[in-house]
């Protein structure tokens, strides 16, 4: 005899198909089609797997606010890759930091793009595993010298000294993210050092503009801002 479907499904199937809803009213067929198969493309390319959504509520996590913290979700490719495109060709010397990397697909993104010092951050050590065997599993990506996945609250991440690209698909909000852009803010006005910050699906601009971060290269989908680069102005 085959089981009911218990009600934890039945939540995440109604979840996500909802999702799959607003997705498809907001930026019509065509679009959510092709980000779908870019997605798909993206772990068929690299023979990872970051795909599948995660709800924070079924994860432990090692302190940070998870109030604050936005579920797992692998960044849409086709806008990762347009913004990091974006950026001056002599930003592939920084260090890369992706702040909430999940199941790592903004790291191997970065790589893709020609980074070589990788950092991802993550308060819930499932997904920082994950992101770990994605790494090592990944094929057909060119060589790197660092790259490692710390886990911990985003908000005490100390980054390393050096010109920084810090990738945020929007991971966390309130006060999460206004301590991470008070620590990028002084690691670029105290130690002087270049720091920009791609910020995919931005949804709380305000705390750059207050802080006196200004946006470039901006991408638009449908009239809604679907991510730009950060740069303090001086
Ligand atoms: C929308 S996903 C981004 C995934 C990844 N950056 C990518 O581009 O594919 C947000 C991630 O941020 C993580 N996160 C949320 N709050 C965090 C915090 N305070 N510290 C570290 N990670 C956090 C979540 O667990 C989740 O994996």
């Amino acid at each position: 005899m085959s089981q009911a479907p218990s009600p934890g499904r039945i939540n995440l199937a109604l979840k996500y198909s909802r999702f799959a809803w607003l997705a498809l009213r907001h930026d019509g067929w065509v679009t959510t089609i092709g980000n779908l198969c870019s997605e798909l493309a993206f772990d068929h390319h690299y023979g990872t797997r970051t795909w599948l959504p995660k709800d924070l509520a079924s994860l432990e996590t090692t302190g940070g606010s998870r109030m604050d913290g936005v579920q797992y979700q692998g960044t849409n490719p086709r806008l990762a890759r347009k913004l990091l495109r974006s950026l001056p060709s002599d930003a592939r010397n920084a260090w890369f930091i992706d702040y909430g990397c999940g199941k790592g697909r903004g790291l191997l993104l970065g790589i893709e793009a020609g980074f070589t010092r990788l950092i991802g951050v993550e308060f819930a050590p499932e997904l920082a595993n994950q992101c770990r065997a994605n790494l090592k599993i990944a094929r057909r990506l060119p060589p790197i010298s660092s790259i490692s996945v710390v886990e911990g609250d985003a908000a005490l991440f100390q980054p390393p000294p050096g010109p920084l690209i810090a990738f945020l698909y929007n991971p966390f909000r309130g006060q999460t993210l206004q301590r991470v852009l008070q620590r990028l803010t002084a690691h670029s006005q105290t130690d002087g050092q270049a720091v920009q910050i791609v910020y995919v699906n931005p949804q709380e601009v305000e705390q750059f503009t207050r802080l006196g971060w200004k946006m470039k290269n901006p991408i638009f989908s449908r009239g809604t801002l679907a991510g730009g680069i950060w740069a303090l102005s001086l």
